[in-house]
């Protein structure tokens, strides 16, 4: 249901370089000129950089760099019945809090961003940088009723649609390297997590984290991940419209989930896997648990486990684990 906030915004964002009337905006939404001013100085407060004339009316001169429930609202191109976003100034994880909602009763899908979180998690309970910085830190959840089997892709299948959604909006050739990073040249700039609850044999709750660099300035981050970890608006040089971007996030993973739940991933999970995964025919290690195995990728089955050729030509399949690219040898 949009409120008198969605109605102002849409109107600024209609009118991307030219004036809202005030007076206008006052008749559409039946209320006087005074209360439209109100709702401009909200948006003012709220990070939103506004020109405002007494005979033009206003004009937007650049949305806030932080997370907006209302703008993101505004800018998604898609809305599934019953979604609903939560936009948090702190959090200690929006995985966690996506699954207090949930066990809460929160009708899903719903989505959690925060500005900033305090105890956020990677896989193996790796710790994730998550200053107020202008990233991405976002978890949607869902109640799919599958059976776990089928989630197994799941992941990939998301990292993969994220990689397309980069390489449509901007000039960069992202990169999935299995099972869950988003790569630049090497360097990781987002990373997935997805947890689920398993009631008898269905899965219960979903939930599905994205951490995204997407505005964090070069050289900021702490200890050795300035050599490992790197944003967008670094590799693209122009700061990432937090807001429309995230819309298109959200937007994509809604319609990739309901597509992974019809079973339609299988028709071009093959196609996008060949575009954006970084690994085939790399010689690595994949340390599972204490176990080093080292070989050369060969690709995913379909239930996106990575396989690997070893040194004796035997083929290994690894539902889990961490890869490490082996540097080429020298002689
Ligand atoms: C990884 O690369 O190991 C996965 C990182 C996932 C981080 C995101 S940020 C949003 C969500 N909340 C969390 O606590 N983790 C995920």
């Amino acid at each position: 249901m949009p409120t008198p906030e969605h109605t102002v915004i849409r109107a600024l964002l209609a009118h991307p370089t030219g004036w809202v009337s005030g007076g206008d905006l006052a008749k559409k939404l039946g209320v006087s000129r005074v209360a439209v001013w109100q709702y401009f100085e909200k948006l003012r407060a709220a990070g939103f950089e506004l020109e405002s004339q007494r005979s033009q009316g206003y004009r937007l001169l650049a949305p806030p760099p932080q997370p907006h429930a209302a703008l993101i609202e505004t800018q998604l191109k898609i809305r599934p019945r019953g979604f609903s976003l939560t936009v948090l100034d702190e959090i200690d994880s929006t995985n966690d809090e996506a699954a207090r909602q949930l066990a809460a009763g929160r009708p899903a899908p719903f989505a959690i961003v925060a500005r900033r979180q305090t105890k956020a998690r990677g896989r193996l309970g790796r710790p994730w940088h998550s200053p107020a910085n202008g990233n991405l830190y976002i978890s949607f959840a869902f109640r799919p009723q599958i059976e776990p089997a089928r989630m197994t892709p799941f992941t990939l299948w998301m990292g993969l649609n994220l990689c397309e959604l980069i390489a449509n909006a901007t000039p960069l050739k992202p990169g999935l390297k299995w099972p869950n990073d988003l790569l630049f040249d090497g360097r990781k700039a987002g990373g997935l997590l997805t947890e689920a609850r398993i009631d008898a044999d269905q899965i219960r709750d979903l939930v599905f984290g994205l951490g995204l660099n997407l505005n964090s300035p070069a050289s900021t981050w702490p200890g050795d991940l300035g050599q490992r970890a790197v944003s967008l608006a670094e590799l693209i040089g122009v700061p990432v419209d937090f807001n429309r971007f995230t819309a298109a996030v959200i937007g994509r993973v809604l319609l990739a989930y309901q597509r992974f739940l019809d079973g339609d991933h299988v028709k071009t999970f093959a196609d996008l896997w060949h575009r954006f995964e970084v690994l085939r025919g790399q010689h690595v290690t994949v340390l599972e648990g204490t176990a080093r195995h080292p070989g050369t990728v060969i690709g995913v089955d379909d239930d996106g486990a990575l396989l690997l050729k070893n040194s004796r030509g035997r083929t290994q399949r690894f539902r889990a684990g961490e890869v490490t690219l082996e540097k080429p040898k020298t002689i």
